[in-house]
């Protein structure tokens, strides 16, 4: 019988170049040689290795499903080592998303982010990685919405009868930690009134209509929820599939035409518009930032990953680009007032609890 493949994508930031900005050489090498090795030893089937600022993304194929305790402990391994080399070039944040000291079976929970789909190869089949830096999990939100329920977006939705039915969303409250399912488009206003608030409900997983046939996955790991402090923005992953049932690549990159506010940026305490770039581009630095998203594109050939091909170099992406910089000088212009700065409860550092400590005796 046909086996499944199981696509993974985990990703944590263990030290940068310079402060927050970019992903030493030396640290991919080691993450390369290891899941080199993997591979020779036929623990994973293919792997690319990549960076989206100072946040390494191993992406990897293999067939021991989701959540394989093989698998995310050789991330877990890599991320150990990669913070070794850190900690002797005394990069900034060295070990910054490792929030556990041993291992202990699944690699969700501990600081690095996470997002696996398992599912039958199809005759040919596309799938999108795409990984952001200076942001968070609910990043995802608007673009899912876009590709899997806005027709505008998606003349899938509207022309193709293998999607004509719609998709599900699979959406999370990271405060309660429960999950719901909304059938689109049926449900589509109760859906926008949970997903509108990206940082309470997270889009965790979309599925065809249809047949149930898994169509996205999110990492949906809060960092700052975890570690119950600010330990650096969670700087998410998503993974798209595309064509033949699915939206068509064009339309699963089309949302990222429009430079949507996303909040992280400097200190993870920062509303920005997210810039869509190219690989090359992809080290942030204006004010630790803009926030900036790429996609990696990839065909599956029996779990080998051909690829990739490096979605947003494109010229169709530079007025976006250009766009996002306009909206950046006008965040940047609010300096610290709201809404550039995030609300009380959202920021990720404050000083509020001292300085209402220092003045409380003085409000009258
Ligand atoms: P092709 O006719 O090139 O397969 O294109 C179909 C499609 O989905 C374009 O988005
Ligand atoms: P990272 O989450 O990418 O490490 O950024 C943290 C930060 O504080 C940027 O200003
Ligand atoms: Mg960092
Ligand atoms: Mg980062």
């Amino acid at each position: 019988m046909e086996e499944k493949v199981t696509l993974s994508v985990i990703k944590a930031d263990v030290g940068s170049l310079v402060g927050h900005s970019m992903v030493h050489e030396e640290l991919l090498k080691i993450a390369l040689t290891s899941l080199n090795s993997a591979k020779e030893q036929k623990i994973i089937i293919d792997s690319y290795v990549t960076h989206a600022g100072d946040d390494i993304e191993l992406i990897m194929t293999h067939r021991r499903g989701e959540e394989s305790e093989e698998i995310h402990k050789l991330a877990w391994s890599i991320f150990k080592a990669a913070t070794e080399k850190a900690k002797e070039l005394k990069l900034y944040g060295a070990g910054q998303d490792l929030l556990k000291d041993a291992f202990s079976g699944n690699i969700k929970g501990m600081g690095p982010g996470v997002a696996e789909m398992e599912f039958f190869e199809r005759k040919s089949d596309p799938v999108i990685v795409f990984m952001a830096d200076k942001t968070s999990p609910g990043a995802w939100n608007y673009p899912l919405y876009k590709i899997f329920a806005d027709p505008f977006n998606t003349s899938g939705l509207v022309i193709d009868p293998s999607m004509h039915d719609g998709f599900i969303f699979e959406v999370l409250d990271i405060r309660d930690n429960k999950t719901i399912k909304l059938n689109c488009p049926e449900a589509l206003y109760d859906l926008l009134m949970f997903i509108g608030a990206t940082n309470r409900y997270l889009v965790k997983k979309v599925f065809r209509k249809k047949d149930n046939e898994i169509a996205a996955v999110t990492s949906t790991q809060k960092l700052s929820l975890i570690a119950g402090k600010y330990v650096g923005k969670d700087d998410p992953v998503m993974i798209v599939r595309c064509q033949s049932g699915f939206p068509a690549v064009g339309e699963v990159l089309e949302p990222f035409a429009f430079s949507y506010t996303v909040d992280g940026w400097m200190r993870g305490s920062h509303h920005g518009p997210i810039m869509p770039v190219s690989f090359k581009d992809a080290h942030p630095t204006r004010f630790d930032g803009p926030p900036r998203v790429i996609a990696a594109g990839f065909q599956l050939a029996n779990g080998k990953l051909i690829g990739p091909q490096d979605m947003f170099d494109d010229p169709a992406f530079d007025e976006v680009r250009r766009q996002t910089n306009i909206i950046a000088n006008y965040f940047r212009a609010h300096g610290p007032f709201e809404p550039h700065r995030l609300g009380l409860d959202d920021m990720e550092y404050t000083t509020m609890p001292e300085i209402m400590k220092k003045l409380k005796d003085k409000f009258k």
